[in-house]
């Protein structure tokens, strides 16, 4: 029987105005969900209710939601299996990597835990005697979380595990193309013991969510917006959240550069494209965009990674495969916007492009009916093209070669993006002047664009975010909000600045 979803709003079902149909992206024909999409007064009225809910969960002593994090890791691990499952069935992502994908919430979960019994404040040194300066880390309050759907479960994880940690309330809206497994997610979290209201899952197409907001900040029930997906979205939430004086967490796209040197290991830099490149079918916000290697290694370099590419497996993503099919149709469509980027001046070197059927196909499969294109790797490609200055969101890479160290860091920060990086070289003094030089927020040496770990802080710059960082400490400065406190049990009003004592010092002297 096809799974019914709809929101969740204080724990109970909030009926939706639209239907829509998640498919299964891999077989078209299989439906894996209809989701009852709500409109933006269920939005706000989700942020009313987390309000009420969050301010009992914030008197909950952070050690004990700590535990309900524990709870949800463990909850996660023993369905790893069937969670990935319903992300590959939903998505079309390769198995092994949904279980890469779950397992990066139980490491999430595995570092929150303890920051429940950490959360730590400071004590501070007064200027004055009889005095003493603390600081406290206090809950923003209401959080909307908006995610894409390519990472469906790992990446809201990163908002919401901290989120809740930290004591606020969040209104969680999933891409409606990943709705099953957000649905699956949200089930998980729920049977961990949070108290109805303290986490809701609203089900919304872009403008409904968009009017939501709106209203959600106008009425005071909003504080802090956190975004995964495109730079033009991001730059339209970014605008709103500003207007009510708010910084948004935006996790927005990448053009990730690999530079590869003549030092290179060229077997482990075809290896590291090829996963960075084809991986996720090239969904990844840290997929590779352009390959940018030394000229001298250009066609040794370009003929293996065709090579392997060829050899490499796309199908049924239930299978041992490099890529599976795109996300959802409206990501095919997209792509098959970007395979018109493709210039007389490009050579492409994987062979055909273009949706895989019974007349296109790979080798001997044929598609499977299911959105399956062919992985396209293009040389040739110049500065100033679009395939070079814009997200290509899916299975395509660009090559393009440098002659010296200085051009290969303005080639790789030209498109004005940010987020990841990489560097293949055997030589440290290259690997430093790239970490120095490139203006991503995240540098890969000898390792793919992609694959970041849960604890290191996640996130870019310029195109790519506003500069907020998500996972490990860094992201508890999104969650909370620092409160200073001083406490004069003087019995005086000692006044700073004034009323401080003062230590002459001979500052003539000299040895
Ligand atoms: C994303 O595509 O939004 O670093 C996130 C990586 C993954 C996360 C990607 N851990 O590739």
């Amino acid at each position: 029987m096809t799974r019914q979803i709809v929101s969740v709003v204080g724990g109970k079902d909030a009926a939706g105005e639209d239907t829509y149909t998640s498919v299964n992206p891999a077989r078209l024909g299989e439906v894996v969900a209809r989701v009852g999409l709500a409109g933006a007064d269920t939005f706000a009225g989700a942020c009313r209710t987390a309000g009420d809910a969050q301010r009992e969960w914030a008197k909950v002593p952070a050690p004990v939601r700590g535990r309900v994090v524990a709870s949800i890791g463990r909850l996660v691990e023993a369905n790893a299996e069937s969670l990935a499952a319903l992300v590959t069935e939903e998505i079309g992502k390769p198995y092994a990597e949904a279980l890469g994908e779950v397992r990066e919430i139980v490491d999430t979960c595995d570092f929150f835990l303890g920051e429940g019994r950490r959360l730590y404040g400071q004590t501070v040194p007064s200027e004055m005697p009889d005095k003493n300066l603390f600081t406290f880390r206090n809950p923003v309050g209401v959080v909307a979380v908006i995610t894409a759907g390519n990472f469906p479960v790992a990446v809201p994880s990163w908002y919401l595990v901290p989120a809740l940690l930290c004591g606020n309330a969040v209104v969680w809206k999933p891409a409606e193309y990943a709705a099953a497994s957000a649905h699956a997610m949200y089930r998980l979290f729920a049977a961990a013991g949070l108290p109805d209201g303290v986490l809701n899952v609203v089900f919304a197409d872009g403008s409904q969510t968009f009017a939501g907001l709106e209203k959600a900040l106008g009425e005071g029930t909003l504080h802090k917006i956190g975004f995964t997906g495109s730079s033009e979205v991001g730059r339209k939430i970014g605008e709103l959240a500003g207007r009510h004086l708010q910084s948004p967490c935006l996790e927005l796209g990448g053009k990730n550069p690999m530079v590869i040197m003549p030092d290179a290991d060229l077997d482990l830099a075809v290896e590291g494209a090829l996963f960075s490149g084809f991986g996720t079918a090239g969904q990844r916000c840290t997929s590779l965009g352009t390959v940018i290697v030394h000229e001298s290694v250009h066609r040794d370099f370009t003929d293996r990674f065709a090579r392997a590419l060829d050899a490499a497996r796309v199908g049924d993503p239930r299978e041992d495969v490099l890529a599976g099919p795109l996300l959802d149709r409206k990501f095919a469509d997209r792509f098959e916007e970007f395979l018109t980027w493709i210039q007389p001046h490009h050579r492409v070197v994987s062979g055909p492009t273009g949706r895989i059927t019974a007349d296109n196909p790979r080798g001997g499969f044929t598609g499977d009916g299911g959105l399956y294109y062919h992985p396209v790797v293009v040389d040739g490609v110049r500065p100033d093209d679009r395939i070079f200055l814009e997200e290509t969101f899916g299975p395509i890479v660009g090559v393009t070669t440098f002659t010296g160290m200085s051009e290969a860091i303005e080639l790789a920060n030209r498109p004005g993006y940010g987020l990841s990086s990489s560097i293949y070289t055997t030589d440290p003094k290259h690997a430093f002047a790239f970490r120095e030089g490139v203006s991503a927020g995240m540098v890969s040496i000898n390792n793919s664009t992609s694959g970041a770990e849960a604890h290191l802080p996640f996130g870019g710059n310029g195109k790519s975010g506003n500069g907020s960082r998500q996972s490990g400490m860094w992201v508890l400065d999104q969650f909370t909000r620092w409160q200073s406190m001083n406490w004069d049990h003087s019995g005086r009003l000692q006044k700073a600045q004034m009323d401080v004592a003062e230590i002459t010092p001979d500052l003539g002297f000299r040895l």
